[in-house]
């Protein structure tokens, strides 16, 4: 499973781990994968903490950190996020606010304590994401810069790049991809319809290759849908030189997150999955609940742009997060995840996880191997 891109890393298997949990990211990264900090909920005081974390518990490993940069959003052009979210706050009609407060009433869904404030615009701007920049860059260990939904400004390019470090950014189209390429993106990632939160509408199978012919040489990693080493064979095979997953990481032993949610993955199938609008204002892959189903109903209001559809429902993140197991939360909860939740059936450690993909892989390659016999 050794690629180039292992080399240029430092690791042993070209297998990268999206997570919001500084816990994952560390175990990845110490059982030999590369593990990928998404930073966008995070103020740039706390991805400090988180950094300084990982810093103290992946000894010598690398690790990356994934910022939110869309090529297009409400309020583009403003850089002082405080203005930015002053402008941004005045666009949200009160009828979004209100059907996203009944949805949660009608579901139970406790109000948070009053003195529990949350900024209301989440770092999915060039305003918010610079100064998460400004963080990655201090921590030599960070290694790769990921960003989602977009080819990155070219300042941060440059500015990546200026720091010896290799810039990656998602994409679900071929034009995409190429766009990338000819900002000077150091490694393409390729994201099939499947994949867990932001995603297009192409698969997997068909996307791979196209995009690894579009952008040669430049790297692909391939992404959306991988739980098992085969589908990393089947990758590599097409020529990706490594795998970037997601989901498969929300239900390990290391995930930070409330026992309800992880039972909602590990109950799900492929089929219980939906590209909705209702949260972020992008299409974005979740597991489908009340909450996806009422803001697709008639007379509901039409999500907004983002990040103004994020800000209508940042509290309610809030709420369903914490408060996950009560009332009937989970049928108005936030669970983004991928169609490969079908796969995700027990909770393993990462090292496992990393472990069986790797003798997953090598089952597969002796499978084909002995075909050539
Ligand atoms: C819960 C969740 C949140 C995600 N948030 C981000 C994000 O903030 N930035 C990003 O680049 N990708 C994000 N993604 C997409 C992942 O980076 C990755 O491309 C995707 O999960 C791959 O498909 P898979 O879920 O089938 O493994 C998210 C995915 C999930 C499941």
């Amino acid at each position: 499973m050794h690629t180039k891109l292992c080399d240029r890393l430092g690791i042993e298997f070209p297998i990268f781990a999206f997570t919001h949990c500084r816990d994952v990211v560390a175990a990845v990264s110490n059982a030999g994968g590369f593990g990928v900090l998404g930073a966008v909920g995070f103020s740039p005081e706390q991805l400090e903490v988180e950094c300084k974390w990982i810093d103290e518990h992946v000894g010598d490993k690398p690790y990356g950190v994934d910022l939110v940069i869309p090529q297009k959003y409400e309020g583009m052009g403003e850089l002082d996020p405080k203005k930015l979210e002053e402008q941004l706050v005045k666009m949200i009609p009160l009828q979004h606010r209100e059907f996203a407060a009944k949805l949660l009433a009608d579901h139970g869904v406790p109000e948070l304590p009053a003195d529990q404030k949350h900024h209301s615009l989440l770092g999915w701007t060039a305003a918010t994401a610079t100064p998460q920049l400004d963080v990655a860059l201090n921590h030599p260990k960070v290694k790769l810069i990921a960003n989602a939904l977009g080819t990155p400004p070219q300042d941060v390019i440059d500015r990546v790049h200026a720091s010896g470090r290799l810039i990656a950014a998602l994409c679900g189209r071929v034009h995409q991809a190429v766009r990338h390429k000819q900002a000077g993106i150091d490694i393409v990632i390729a994201q099939g319809t499947e994949g867990g939160g932001h995603t297009g509408d192409i698969g997997s199978m068909v996307l791979w290759p196209q995009i690894i012919e579009a952008v040669a040489p430049t790297p692909v990693l391939a992404a959306g849908g991988i739980g098992r080493g085969s589908q990393i064979a089947a990758a590599l095979a097409m020529g990706a030189e490594g795998v970037w997953t997601g989901s498969l990481w929300l239900t390990v032993e290391e995930a930070d997150a409330e026992p309800a949610q992880i039972d909602s993955y590990l109950h799900a199938t492929s089929e219980d999955t939906v590209r909705s609008r209702s949260w972020t204002g992008k299409p974005c892959r979740m597991l489908k609940n009340d909450w996806t189903v009422a803001w697709e109903s008639e007379g509901a209001p039409k999500p907004l742009g983002m990040p103004l559809q994020g800000m209508v429902t940042m509290e309610a993140i809030a709420r369903t997060s914490r408060y996950a197991g009560a009332g009937h939360t989970q049928q108005v909860a936030f669970n983004p995840v991928g169609q490969v939740v079908g796969m995700m059936k027990d909770v393993r450690s990462c090292r496992e996880v990393i472990l069986e993909l790797a003798q997953e892989y090598v089952d597969s390659v002796e499978r084909l191997q002995a075909m050539q016999e």
